[in-house]
């Protein structure tokens, strides 16, 4: 257990607990050697030992305080037999939507189908380079699968290409999707995960009058579920917004925000523990100015509990040098 906890906690860390969404990636070129061996992403997500090397990657560069498992939110439709592939330049692509088949899954074949995530998350948690750090497992957020289940690929310009709202049976696989975070969320508990974020990165494509069923009602189920584990849950509804009443409403153990929300009246309005915020285009600019603008964060949650983290997952053409500054210039802040 780490300071990320400890912050959560009101425990008062001695430095302010940092990590990054998709620390563990391709800006990292030992990430992309292992990724030119293995073509097919889903696979080595499902290659436990790989997946742990990939997981710990950053924190062997870099002074993060928690690591986040290597894996994806797309497993989830995946191990629900929907085909998900990820083709260059395009990004996922999944499969046509069987409710048939779907009906046919039992939560034995489901759990399975996720062994290789949650070996990964036992051998992981073993490793020295996490004691003393927390360990991030992860889940999409029932409106975010949704859409890549219905819509089979990353909506573009902000908008759907197929009605969601009158799909079919959507009830059933709200109901469906639900029953699988949680049983892939015990999972990752059960073998070491020590916080659980939830990523609702399409939450910014809902309106207002559809944030109670598809993001209020599926997230206040997740998170009370992952409170009776005994474990933190961070929500990041990116780009909804109303950041103060979806707290209000869900009450997670922290909130994630996106840069395009105002730190400042984030500051004003919540009072549970907040992480993220900067833009990751910041991290591509030159050192000083990248530094002013993650100074900027720092000062407006000077008297917050907060864990410094992006806006969004840090881009593939950052620069490892700007985030070893930006890492060092984080932990030395006073
Ligand atoms: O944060 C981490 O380092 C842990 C690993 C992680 C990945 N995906 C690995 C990954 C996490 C937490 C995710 C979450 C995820 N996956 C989200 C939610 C966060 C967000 O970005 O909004 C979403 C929407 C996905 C679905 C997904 N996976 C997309 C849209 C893509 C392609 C576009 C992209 O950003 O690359 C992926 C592929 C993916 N997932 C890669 C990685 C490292 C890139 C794989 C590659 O091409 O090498």
């Amino acid at each position: 257990m780490g300071i990320l906890k400890d912050c959560i906690k009101n425990k008062r860390p001695d430095s302010i607990p940092i990590w990054f969404m998709r620390q563990a990636g391709r800006y990292l070129p030992e990430f992309r050697e292992i990724r030119s061996r293995n073509p097919d992403f889903i696979k080595l997500c499902l290659n436990p030992e790989l997946s742990k090397e990939i997981t710990l990657q950053p924190l062997k560069r870099f002074a993060f305080d928690a690591a986040i498992i290597f894996s994806d939110i797309l497993l989830i439709p995946f191990a629900l037999g929907q085909e998900v592939k990820f083709e260059k330049n395009f990004g996922p692509k999944l499969g046509e939507l069987n409710l048939e088949k779907l009906n046919q899954i039992t939560d034995e074949v489901f759990i399975k189908n996720l062994k290789p995530v949650h070996d990964l998350l036992k051998i992981t948690a073993k490793d020295k380079i996490i004691r003393g750090k927390d360990l991030i497992g992860f889940v999409g957020a029932t409106w975010t699968l949704l859409v890549y289940m219905l819509n089979r690929k990353s909506p573009k310009k902000q908008s759907l290409d197929i009605n969601m709202f009158n799909y079919p049976d959507q009830d059933f696989i709200i109901d469906k999707i639900i029953q699988s975070q949680k049983i892939h969320i015990k999972g990752q508990v059960e073998n070491g995960a020590t916080i659980i974020q939830i990523f609702d990165s399409w939450a910014g494509l809902l309106e207002e009058d559809k944030y109670e069923k598809y993001i209020y009602e599926p997230t206040k189920k997740i998170v009370d579920y992952v409170k009776t584990l005994g474990v933190e849950v961070i929500c990041f509804p990116r780009g909804i917004k109303k950041y103060a009443e979806f707290c209000k409403i869900i009450n997670p153990s922290a909130i994630n925000i996106d840069y395009e929300t105002d730190p400042k009246k984030i500051a004003e309005q919540i009072n549970i523990p907040i992480q993220g915020g900067i833009d990751p285009k910041s991290l591509l600019f030159e050192e000083g100015d990248m530094i002013k603008e993650a100074k900027k964060y720092l000062d407006i949650f000077k008297n917050h509990q907060y864990i410094f983290n992006l806006g969004h997952g840090i881009l593939p053409e950052t620069s490892p040098d700007n985030v070893k500054a930006l890492v060092n210039f984080v932990k030395d802040y006073k």
